[in-house]
């Protein structure tokens, strides 16, 4: 499995950081504050799988179960749901604070604000939680979908009362097409969970969103790991990750790895250019790991994972597909974990780093043996069930 995957330790140029105070302790309170008001919140599960890091030889290994969050399978409504709520502040002249769950559905603040349509391109779990989101704060949504989008995943978007659909072009075509529909709708916002130049307020929102994620797991973890991994798409996710455990431990910050699916490596390519600038990469983006298929990094973030990670991997859909199935049958002792395709990828990269001869280089330089302290997030659960038991259950490919 060595042959499937590759990396490329960050020599990248440093920058003035300045997005990094984005991810502060600080504004990650007021995010997770803002999601506790939902009486729909609980903290995910963190797995200890105490069996699994003894057969790695690790010292530990924490899975951060994202399959639980909001009955959703998936991480990402806590970027949405919290961007929607700072617009809804931000236009009503209220601070986030003052505008917990039960204000935002109140009819007073119905009054005052009206009702937005809140427009998205998603490969599903960002739609989902967009239109579960607006669902929930009585506002509307319109969802667009990128080829190759299963039925599930759109019906699941469409059972939040949104309007979706499937259109005929990659992710990076539908984030265009959102942006221009949401020009010519009165009251229409633009949602979209990663950031290009003009555009980066919303998708700072949502980052620090995701924040809440990365300080329930830091919480629940009750140490300072030595590595963590996480996987990106557009990498909104890995620069808020990233960002908030460099802030978090900012003297001895953790190893930062950041994992994406191989025909869609665009942070990767940009660590290899090796001059600090982004590299797009285009095409259909065909794997397994639908959250991953992007090919276009969010520029806030790149600046964030620029400065702060420590290595870029890619991975081929074999290695997300072991990870699935590892942590679907785990080592005797540990408890299961149901982790999808794009959750499941940086643990199928940690196993096969752990396993593969190919991959000692890797190993020794990334300093990963039985000392450490590893941090995983499974973002997603089976958010495609049959795609998960094709691949966990009858050993298909995909
Ligand atoms: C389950 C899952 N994991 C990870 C990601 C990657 O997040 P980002 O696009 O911010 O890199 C996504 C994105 O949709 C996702 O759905």
């Amino acid at each position: 499995m060595g042959q499937d995957l590759k990396w490329k330790i960050n020599t990248m140029p440093k920058t003035d950081d300045r997005n990094l105070p984005l991810m502060s302790e600080s504004e990650v309170r007021k995010a997770r504050t803002f999601h506790q008001s939902f009486p729909q919140y609980s903290i995910t599960p963190l797995a200890d799988l105490n069996a699994m890091a003894e057969h790695l030889g690790i010292g530990r290994l924490a899975v951060k179960d994202e399959s639980y969050r909001f009955g959703l399978n998936a991480f990402k409504v806590l970027g949405g749901s919290y961007a929607m709520a700072r617009y809804i502040a931000e236009e009503t002249g209220k601070d986030i604070s003052n505008l917990p769950y039960h204000t935002l559905i109140s009819d007073e603040l119905r009054k005052e604000f009206g009702q937005a349509t809140f427009f998205s391109a998603t490969d599903g779990n960002h739609g989902r939680g967009v239109a579960w989101a607006a669902n929930k704060m009585r506002q509307k949504a319109v969802i667009y979908m990128p080829k190759g989008s299963t039925q599930t995943r759109l019906n699941n978007i469409l059972a939040e009362g949104a309007t979706a659909t499937i259109e005929t072009v990659n992710y990076d075509e539908c984030v265009r097409m959102a942006a221009a529909a949401a020009s010519k709708t009165p009251h229409g916002v633009v949602v979209q969970d990663t950031a290009w130049e003009g555009y980066e307020k919303i998708p700072a929102w949502i980052m620090q969103g995701y924040g809440t994620m990365a300080n329930e797991a830091d919480e629940q973890l009750g140490e300072r790991p030595t590595h963590v991994f996480v996987q990106a798409g557009v990498g909104s996710l890995a620069g808020a990750v990233v960002g908030y455990f460099t802030n978090k431990y900012k003297e001895n910050p953790p190893t930062m790895v950041v994992v994406e699916a191989d025909v869609a490596a665009c942070l990767y390519q940009g660590a290899m250019a090796n001059d600090g600038n982004i590299r797009i990469v285009d095409g259909d983006m065909d794997t397994i790991m639908a959250g991953l298929a992007c090919g276009e990094p969010n520029i806030t973030s790149w600046d964030i994972l620029k400065n702060h990670a420590a290595c870029f991997i890619v991975a081929k859909d074999p290695i997300a597909a072991r990870g699935m199935r590892m942590l679907a049958a785990p080592a005797r002792g540990d408890i299961p974990v149901i982790s999808g395709e794009s959750g499941a990828a940086p643990f199928g990269a940690l196993v096969t780093i752990m396993t593969d001869e190919g991959c000692r280089e890797l190993r020794d330089a990334l300093k990963l043996d039985k000392d450490s302290r590893v941090l995983l997030f499974s973002t997603e659960g089976d958010t495609d069930p049959e795609r998960y038991k094709n691949i966990v259950w009858e050993g298909k490919e995909r």
